[in-house]
């Protein structure tokens, strides 16, 4: 078994580990590990771009105030505070280091998309910003001699001893061996968990291993009953869900039924441009409406051209199912995207683990609240990937959560093991927990998930499958102790958003047998949460 120690281990090489990689570098050494080929990431497949304020007549203020809106009144101030003050420069940096964000006129081209109150969001290559971006990203750490890229090694287990985090186990996927590193400073940005589920947006590497090694090592999870799904993923019989950006519907692009007639104006003065979480239940409604498996978007008066330079990648993908956006309605449903929730950490990627830090999609600062505005994600990847990077060359010191309220134990079953299709928990978890939830089939959900568990081998598949029905409880569990609907968290039996009992933070971790659960307040400094009205 290899036996080797480094300075530092980030464990994924999306935007958040691989900015986070890049500040480590000044330290010391540093081990990049990914699950697969080094580009292969959420970040790999963004489409609409990243969101901004370097526009005239923007500021970070409104900002602030379109992601604490669209949040649905828990966001962490400080968090979202720190997201949008320091995005600008860190975008700045990212231009500096070669990123092509389009240009019009020699200017920079700041598009709109759903609940931003300004154009403020940049692109590259049309719609392939995540590829420019970790293009970028990627050819700066090839150039760096302490940087080692170790691609194709899937994280199984973290490392506890007496001080905290001190390593990681993985499989090297290519020879199918378990490996070891040890090392004092580990940084998780392992990405989300959409691929979880049956129907989404998201490459199928990412099942949110980061969250099962955070939850079997014993870090606290937080917020992990909001799981954003995209309004707009193409639905075609038999086909993968493709994502289509909401950058479409920012430049114009309609929401219909099968007739052509629009809908939105229905649920919500933004129409098309309503927070994703108030789209996607307006699709559902529409279609049980309709009887039809989708919605479709009109993209049918605009110039065709104009499509084909300004989207490429959603362009060719059309043409490929023989779909011509000129002349046809484009078939559309939701499908799961992001994860708001994640493992706890202070604005410095801290955990509650000592020597464990988090960043990006895998982390939950709470700057996103209950519901995560668009083209926030990058930024976020961004910021507190640079962050935990300074903090990792800091002393080893735990981050401790105060926590208010009551703590209860939900008791798991007597679990057997079994040969269980990742493919079966798959569907279940989109049929149960997806954008509609209700008690019963919460808990259905959580004695199913509680009373298996996938066979222990180093068979990657096996792992995964493990990883899914981990985070599967974890998500049923928090989603089902939340007794209120509230942004992207729809309970069908608990309609309405309860402010008087669930302003708080749902906070998981586990025991040998058991999910410990309790709440933090959220606290609000300023800009007083509204009650949504839709
Ligand atoms: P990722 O980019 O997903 O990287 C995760 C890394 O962790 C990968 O390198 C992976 O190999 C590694 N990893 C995972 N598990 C393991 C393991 N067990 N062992 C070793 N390594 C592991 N957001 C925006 O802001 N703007 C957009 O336009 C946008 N468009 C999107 C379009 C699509 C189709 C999708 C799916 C998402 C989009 N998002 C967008 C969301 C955004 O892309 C992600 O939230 C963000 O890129 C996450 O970055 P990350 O670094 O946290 O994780
Ligand atoms: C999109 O392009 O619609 C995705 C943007 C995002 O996830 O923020």
């Amino acid at each position: 078994m290899l036996n080797k120690h480094v300075k530092f281990l980030v464990i994924g090489s999306g935007i958040a580990g691989a900015r986070a990689a890049l500040e480590l570098a000044q330290f010391g050494e540093v081990i990049v590990l990914s699950k697969s080929k080094t580009r292969e990431s959420n970040t790999e497949y963004a489409q609409g771009g990243i969101a901004v304020t370097l526009n005239k007549g923007d500021c970070t203020e409104l900002h602030y105030k379109d992601t604490i809106s669209a949040g649905a009144g828990i966001c962490d101030r400080k968090a979202t505070k720190v997201l949008v003050q320091e995005g600008p420069s860190k975008v700045r940096e990212l231009v500096d280091w070669g990123t092509k964000f389009d240009k019009i006129k020699g200017h920079l081209d700041f598009t709109l998309e759903a609940a931003h109150s300004r154009k403020r969001i940049l692109h590259a290559k049309g719609d392939a910003t995540g590829r420019e971006i970790s293009q970028t990203l990627i050819r700066r750490l090839k150039a760096l001699s302490n940087i080692h890229l170790w691609a194709h090694c899937c994280a199984t287990d973290l490392l506890i001893g007496s001080s905290g985090c001190e390593g990681v186990r993985f499989i090297d996927t290519k020879n199918g061996k378990i490996q070891e590193i040890r090392s004092n400073r580990v940084l998780l940005a392992t990405g989300g968990v959409g691929a979880a589920f049956q129907e989404t947006t998201n490459p199928s590497i990412a099942t949110g291993d980061g969250f099962a090694l955070a939850v079997k090592a014993g870090a606290i999870l937080s917020d992990m009953e909001f799981i954003q799904f995209h309004p707009t993923a193409l639905k075609l019989q038999g086909k993968r869900r493709f994502l289509l950006t909401e950058a479409l519907r920012g430049e114009g692009a309609y929401l219909c039924d099968a007739q052509g007639n629009r809908f939105m104006d229905k649920y919500h003065p933004l129409k098309e441009l309503a927070p994703r979480d108030i789209v996607s239940r307006a699709i559902v409604q529409e279609t049980r409406k309709t009887r039809d498996v989708s919605a479709f978007l009109d993209l049918r008066h605009f110039d065709p051209k104009f499509i084909e330079k300004r989207f490429p990648t959603v362009s060719s993908l059309l043409f490929q199912f023989n779909l011509d956006p000129g002349k046809n309605l484009i078939p559309v449903f939701p499908a799961a995207h992001y994860i708001m929730g994640g493992i706890v950490t202070d604005l410095w990627g801290r955990t509650s683990i000592p020597g464990l830090y988090a960043a990006g999609e895998v982390a939950c600062t709470g700057a996103h609240g209950a519901n995560r505005l668009a083209s926030n994600s990058l930024l976020d990847g961004l910021v507190f990937g640079a962050r935990s990077g300074q903090a990792m060359n800091g002393p080893l010191s735990k981050w401790s959560l105060k926590l208010v309220g009551k703590s209860h134990k939900t008791h798991l079953l007597e679990n057997t093991e079994t040969r269980v299709k990742k493919q079966h928990l798959k569907e279940i978890l989109t049929a149960k927990i997806g954008i509609l939830r209700n008690r019963e089939q919460l808990k259905e959900t959580l004695s199913f998930l509680g009373s298996i568990r996938a066979k222990k081998t180093c068979n990657i598949h096996e792992t995964v499958t493990e990883n899914i029905r981990l985070n599967g409880l974890v998500i049923a569990t928090s989603a089902l102790f939340r007794e209120e609907s509230r942004g992207a968290h729809t309970r069908t039996d608990m309609p309405d958003r309860d402010d008087e009992n669930w302003m708080k933070h749902i906070l998981v971790n586990k025991n040998d047998d058991a999910h410990d659960i309790s709440y933090q307040d959220v606290v609000i400094t300023e800009w007083e949460p509204q009650i949504r009205q839709y």
